[in-house]
């Protein structure tokens, strides 16, 4: 199971509430406001609880260092803005802040760290599936069976699903197996 497309996915839906949240005013720009915060917090501290560490042999050291660098200073960036009101004169300077530190690392994620994970390091990401679902179940992010089974193949849905004893899990198709494993982890 590659994790890292489920990551990619994050930063899109990021992406996307950087593009809103401008256009938006009062209660729904609040809420959008809210929702990049949790978004933003919830998907570093799964990077820096499951991925970095597991992934530092394979990188090396200092691109992890870099990268947890760049999560505090997107945590600074975003305590900064959260201390302005959101229609406030400043807001949307703090914002775009944030928002150009967090595409920065974000293409560094996806240009530099995923690939180089992903040719160099299958066992880990292997390692690291079950425990990178579970803290997303915890985070209260999204963990849908649609991410999942399209970061994953059908072999490797079929072993996750038995070792998390899933009955019958050698007769059910791909869509099966992630709806199993999805309920599994929130349960
Ligand atoms: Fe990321
Ligand atoms: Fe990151």
């Amino acid at each position: 199971m590659d994790v890292t497309k489920m990551l990619e996915q994050d930063h899109r839906d990021a992406e996307s509430l950087f593009d809103r949240i401008p256009a938006a005013d009062g209660a729904d720009r609040q809420s959008l406001i809210d929702e990049l915060n949790t978004a933003l917090r919830a998907h570093m501290e799964l990077e820096e609880r499951v991925l970095y560490p597991a992934i530092e042999p394979v990188t090396g050291a200092e691109e992890v260092e870099e990268a947890n660098t760049e999560h505090a200073l997107a945590r600074d960036g975003l305590d900064a803005m959260l201390g302005l009101a959101p229609d406030e004169p400043g807001f949307d300077g703090a914002l775009e802040a944030v928002k150009a530190g967090i595409l920065h690392h974000v293409e560094e994620e996806e240009r530099e760290l995923f690939p180089k994970v992903r040719k160099d390091g299958g066992t880990v990401l292997e390692q690291i599936a079950m425990p990178f679902m579970q803290l997303r179940v915890e985070l209260g992010m999204p963990m849908d069976a649609g991410a999942l089974s399209a970061a994953s193949s059908k072999d490797e849905l079929v072993t996750e699903a038995k070792a998390a004893n899933v009955e019958g899990a050698g007769s059910m198709t791909k869509s099966e197996l992630a709806d199993a494993l999805v309920a599994k982890m929130s349960a």
